[in-house]
């Protein structure tokens, strides 16, 4: 839907010197979205809190993860993505990465290129490592959503390299150790749910034959054999069976749903973890098409455990990328009325991915402005030469700076205000896509929990806060 030349993630990325000179990165659409036009603002109460609230213990704090203190004052959840871990996305990587030197564009090309089982290897043991998850429990994060492919569990009939399982089982171990808890996401699924090359392998949607869907609840069946198990209820709170399924393109969206209730049921009856939640994408369809579905599966249980993920993206579609930053900021707390249900459903909601990078950028008097890509050297608006007012990360104009803490704030207040929590795409990446660089250089190091800009939405217009 979007083509590579559109993509403008990379953008805010260059207001920051490190990564002023780093070539253009070949951009997939990752996340393809139907422009949902303006949201409207205003005249709809929505009271707070919606669904249960996430149990977080501090029992659950192991011993040494001291810095996480943090975690068990929230009942949010304040995730972060592991993407381009245990599945492959060229676009996240730096000009030498893995990919560089071969003409592979997904894991499925990659995986069929000599030496590739060497390189993933090393891939898996260098790319996220458990200083990694020490960094995300200082900096305030409480969860991480692994994306994995299925063929981690059978590639029968693909070039599909096996092992990532492992990598998944020493993650989880790190997130136990520093007091974090984890979402499985099965991001691959066989024959590919939205032929995106986040799936694995880009081009055709073959997903939904009865051969591949059987697959599917094979692989699921195996995952939530594993880890239901009550020795990870301590530490695995969830698997999510499919990640963005299209609707009109190869996937038949009434399958799609009937496949989430034999999913459900298969892990619900595998695994002995009463309290682990099995998470769907909403398949772009908007939460209250899944309502039905939910209170079957919710309806005989005393906490909702069907539940699930929406991704909310503003640098996507072009009505978006258009906006300034007042447009941003208002439509991220629009979707408190948009995009969740009312308090009470009894369908719990998270927001598995969505980003701090936007289509803004600076002008010589500070002034920002939206809707350009960006893509002039340290983010301004016009070419003028780069060091005469931005020089490094830390001078990064301040007004962007706090444009870009404001949005933030904008979209974790309004997830948690109207959803269980959240997870940000990514923890590593270019630009702002990676979180790293958003708590280095937007958050300049505040936990998570601080906010700077209280009663952000209010101001926006919104009437929630
Ligand atoms: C945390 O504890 C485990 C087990 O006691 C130990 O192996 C690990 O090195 C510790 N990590 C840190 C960062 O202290
Ligand atoms: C993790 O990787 C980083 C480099 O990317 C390295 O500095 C660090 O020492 C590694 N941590 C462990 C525990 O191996
Ligand atoms: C893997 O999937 C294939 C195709 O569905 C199936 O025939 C095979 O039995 C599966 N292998 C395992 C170990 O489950
Ligand atoms: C700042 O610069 C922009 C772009 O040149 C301009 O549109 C805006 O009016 C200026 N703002 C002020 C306060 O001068
Ligand atoms: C713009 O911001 C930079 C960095 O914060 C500052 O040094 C500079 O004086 C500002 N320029 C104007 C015109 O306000
Ligand atoms: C916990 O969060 C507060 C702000 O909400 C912050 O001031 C404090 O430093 C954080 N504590 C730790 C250990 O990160």
């Amino acid at each position: 839907m979007f083509g590579s030349s559109t993509f403008a993630a990379l953008a805010v990325s260059a207001i920051f010197a490190s990564f002023a000179t780093a070539r253009p990165h070949q951009f997939h659409s990752r996340h393809a979205r139907p422009s949902q036009g303006s949201p409207t603002i205003g005249g709809f109460a929505h009271p707070s809190g919606t669904g249960v609230p996430y149990p977080v213990s501090s029992s659950h704090i192991s011993s040494n993860a001291t810095a996480n203190t943090n975690s068990s004052t929230t009942s949010k959840v304040r995730g972060v993505n592991l993407g381009g871990w245990l599945i492959l996305e060229e676009w996240m990587y730096d000009d030498d990465s893995i990919f560089s030197g071969t003409d592979a564009t997904d894991q499925w090309t990659f995986d069929s290129t000599p030496g590739a089982e060497a390189a993933l290897h090393n891939h898996w043991d260098t790319y996220i490592n458990e200083t990694d998850f020490a960094w995300m429990a200082k900096a305030g994060f409480t969860h991480v959503r692994i994306p994995i492919g299925y063929w981690a569990y059978n590639n029968s009939n693909t070039p599909y390299i096996t092992g990532a399982d492992a990598i998944l089982e020493k993650a989880i171990g790190w997130a136990r150790q520093y007091g974090m808890w984890v979402m499985i996401d099965c991001h691959g699924s066989p024959g590919s749910q939205n032929g995106q090359m986040h799936s694995g392998h880009s081009g055709s949607v073959d997903w939904q034959t009865p051969d591949n869907l059987g697959l599917s609840i094979d692989v699921l069946n195996t995952i939530g054999s594993k880890y239901g198990a009550m020795k990870y209820a301590d530490v695995v709170m969830g698997i999510e069976i499919v990640n963005e399924p299209s609707t009109n393109d190869g996937n038949d969206p009434e399958v799609t749903m009937t496949f989430a209730k034999n999913a459900y049921d298969t892990i619900k009856y595998v695994a002995a973890n009463p309290d682990l939640y099995v998470i769907t994408h909403d398949a772009w369809l908007g939460a209250s098409k899944w309502s039905s579905l939910a209170q079957t599966l919710n309806s005989h249980t005393p906490s909702p455990r069907f539940a699930l993920d929406l991704h909310l993206y503003q640098n996507q579609d072009t009505a978006s990328k258009a906006l300034d930053i007042h447009g941003h900021i208002a439509a991220a707390c629009a979707w408190s009325q948009t995009e969740f249900l009312p308090p009470g459903s009894d369908l719990p909601i998270f927001v598995g991915e969505f980003a701090g990078t936007i289509d803004i950028c600076a002008n010589p008097n500070n002034s920002t402005d939206g809707g350009l890509s960006c893509t002039e050297e340290s983010c301004q608006c016009t070419n003028i030469p780069m060091h005469s007012y931005v020089d490094s990360a830390n001078t990064v104009a301040t007004s962007l700076r706090d444009d870009l803490r404001r949005f933030w704030e904008a979209q974790v207040q309004t997830f948690e205000h109207s959803s269980m929590g959240w997870f940000v795409w990514s923890l590593k990446g270019p630009g702002l896509w990676s979180a790293e660089n958003l708590v280095q250089f937007i958050l300049q190091g505040d936990h998570l929990g601080t906010t700077k800009f209280p009663g952000i939405c209010a101001q926006a217009g919104s009437p929630w806060e």
